[in-house]
């Protein structure tokens, strides 16, 4: 395994794999790598020759309120996880690396960053897609692997991919829980005992939709009262959205049909949690 850190040594190093055909797989992560990260990479590392996985703690997509500060970096332990999945390269860019003094260029996919955590993190998904698309020009990989826990980031990245014409397949790999239900997430490591308990109210609610869709109900607005009435039992939780969408456009539905995606974020104590399902009729 080899630890890079100037993106043009990681893309002279990749382009004999590419030039000899070599299938590159590539997992964009900020680092405290939890057992979803892993899922990524063991798909990565089935599929293609050459797998690489990027840490980078990205500050434009953190708001000025938001965790840069705090986010966890626990390096040497995600190293030594990368290595046990044979992991080719690790790319570890600095931040000057990736932004420069005089950097100015962003990328910005609308509609779809406008809407659900769109709302409360303004600027948020600009930063995503500005990092994905310097990851992809950096790395050229065949396929991206992207987690469903993140769904809104990626159909933003699917849409830009396309609108872009970045030869990258996208694939989104289902989301990991722990065994009570809570999608794991870097953001749980903020969570004390009693806040982790209250976590849970997240996918419960969620399962509690899918409960009602699957004997029959169409009303989205009914489902969302309902997964309101149960998260609000919480006192430490406080609701950012409950939304019932669109799987593709995150149009809000009239009606659940077809492929809808039920979506939420949660402010468990000041930790901010998102989670969702997707719901097939
Ligand atoms: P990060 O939060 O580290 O997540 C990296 C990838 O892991 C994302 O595709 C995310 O959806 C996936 N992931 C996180 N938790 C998961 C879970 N429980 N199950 C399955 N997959 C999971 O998302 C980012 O970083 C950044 O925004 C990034 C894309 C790297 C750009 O900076």
């Amino acid at each position: 395994m080899k630890t890079i850190k100037p993106p043009l040594v990681l893309y002279n190093a990749l382009k004999k794999s590419r030039l000899s055909g070599s299938s590159i797989g590539f997992v964009p992560t900020m680092g405290a790598l939890h057992a979803g990260h892993i899922s990524l990479i063991r798909q990565a590392r089935q599929e293609n020759a050459i797998i690489v996985v990027s840490i980078f703690v990205n500050p434009a997509q953190f708001g000025p309120k938001e965790d840069l500060k705090k986010y966890p970096r626990p390096l040497n332990k995600d190293l030594a996880l990368c290595r046990k999945e044979r992991v080719d390269f690790v790319f570890l860019p600095s931040i000057k690396d990736i932004y420069s003094e005089d950097f100015s260029t962003y990328v910005s996919v609308e509609k779809l960053s406008g809407v659900l955590c769109g709302i409360a993190r303004p600027g948020h998904f600009r930063g995503v897609a500005t990092i994905v698309t310097k990851l992809l020009n950096i790395i050229q990989p065949d396929v991206i692997y992207l987690g469903q826990k993140d769904a809104q980031q990626a159909i933003i990245i699917k849409k830009m991919a396309r609108d872009l014409n970045i030869p990258v397949k996208v694939k989104i790999m289902p989301t990991v829980r722990q065994s009570d239900g809570l999608a794991l997430s870097s953001r749980n490591a903020y969570l004390d005992k009693k806040e982790r308990l209250d976590a849970l109210v997240l996918s419960k609610a969620l399962s509690l939709a899918k409960l009602l869709v699957n004997s029959g109900a169409k009303s989205p607005l009914r489902i969302i009262s309902r997964m309101k009435q149960l998260i609000s039992r919480k006192k430490n939780a406080r609701i950012d959205y409950i939304a019932i969408v669109d799987a593709a456009s995150l149009k809000p539905v009239r009606k659940i049909s077809g492929e809808c995606l039920i979506a939420l974020a949660v402010r468990i104590g000041r930790t901010r949690l998102i989670d969702n399902i997707i719901v097939r009729v």
